[in-house]
């Protein structure tokens, strides 16, 4: 491995402990105390995972956690009438509802039934459209921390070639927004996109954001370019004993790390700094809404 590994763990616990700084003024000088409301419905274990771990860092960083979890068959109304509810508690400056949402609730829906000021996601259309007219807005989590790790890492990143492989409004769509503010020249790339492995080949900065597990090898990478790893696969690993699995991204890792100059790891890169964003997003949303 010849890259730089750019460590999402360590820079996350930079994070969360300027978050805590922040808590504690707010506590001690003003009164005030920063709470995010998570909603999850159903039993999804991938999101039971990500909830539980939200709702500790959010208590370790010194604010108060309301998760709230509901039955998998929970009624639309059921589900509306809590965020409703939860836009109208004081205590509550950030809401957070856990996605995938079972199939038969409509989630823009939902999403959209969220007061944008607590909208800690930046999920929410008015979040969407404030962010892509380069407005200020809730800026979404993951994206975030990829940013703020490429800022860290190079500076600016004015004129550099972004490409974002993965087309989602939770990550491919905001990252685009994000890095274009930024004055990248950027592409989206998805699964339509014709000669994939060339069009990623011209990237100076490579976000990965497919959910496929190591679906980018390391010929696809211009050799010294950054690379941002957004895939969380759990895939088996036999090699580990029988049934086993371990995590892995949409890159495959020691590939292009041979050839990257800079790359995040799975686990250890981006996953930390989402959570660590959202601390961020939630204590913002406070300020915000106490002037
Ligand atoms: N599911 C996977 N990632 C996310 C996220 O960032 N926010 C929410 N609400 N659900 C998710």
């Amino acid at each position: 491995m010849s890259a730089t590994l750019i460590d999402g763990k360590a820079f996350a616990a930079r994070v969360r402990d300027k978050v805590a700084d922040h808590v504690t003024r707010l506590r001690e000088e003003h009164g005030i105390v920063p709470g995010l409301a998570v909603v999850l419905v159903g039993e999804d274990p991938a999101s039971q995972v990500y909830v539980r771990s939200k709702g500790k860092q959010t208590v370790e960083c010194g604010m108060a956690s309301f998760e709230h979890k509901l039955d998998a068959d929970t009624p639309e109304a059921d589900l509306l009438a809590l965020v409703a509810k939860l836009n109208a508690d004081p205590e509550v400056h950030g809401i957070l509802v856990q996605l995938p949402l079972p199939a038969h609730l409509d989630s823009d829906l939902v999403i959209n039934s969220i007061d944008p000021a607590k909208d800690v996601d930046g999920f929410h259309i008015s979040n969407v459209g404030l962010l892509g007219t380069g407005q200020k807005s809730m800026v979404p989590c993951t994206p975030l921390g990829c940013l703020m790790m490429l800022r860290d890492h190079h500076g600016s990143l004015s004129g550099m070639n972004a490409v974002v492989v993965g087309r989602s409004n939770i990550v491919g769509k905001p990252m685009a927004q994000l890095l274009l503010g930024e004055s990248c020249t950027v592409t989206i790339a998805h699964s339509r996109t014709k000669d994939l492995p060339e069009v990623c080949r011209r990237a100076d900065i490579l976000v990965a954001a497919v959910g496929r597990p190591e679906m980018i090898p390391g010929d696809w990478v211009k050799p010294g370019a950054t690379v941002i790893d957004v895939g969380i696969n759990r895939i088996d690993a036999p090699e580990k004993g029988a049934g086993k699995t371990r995590l892995v991204g949409d890159v495959a890792f020691d590939g292009c790390a041979a050839v990257a100059g800079a790359i995040t790891p799975v686990p250890g890169g981006v996953g930390p700094m989402t959570i660590a964003c959202l601390l961020a997003n939630t204590v913002t949303a406070c300020c915000r809404a106490n002037g």
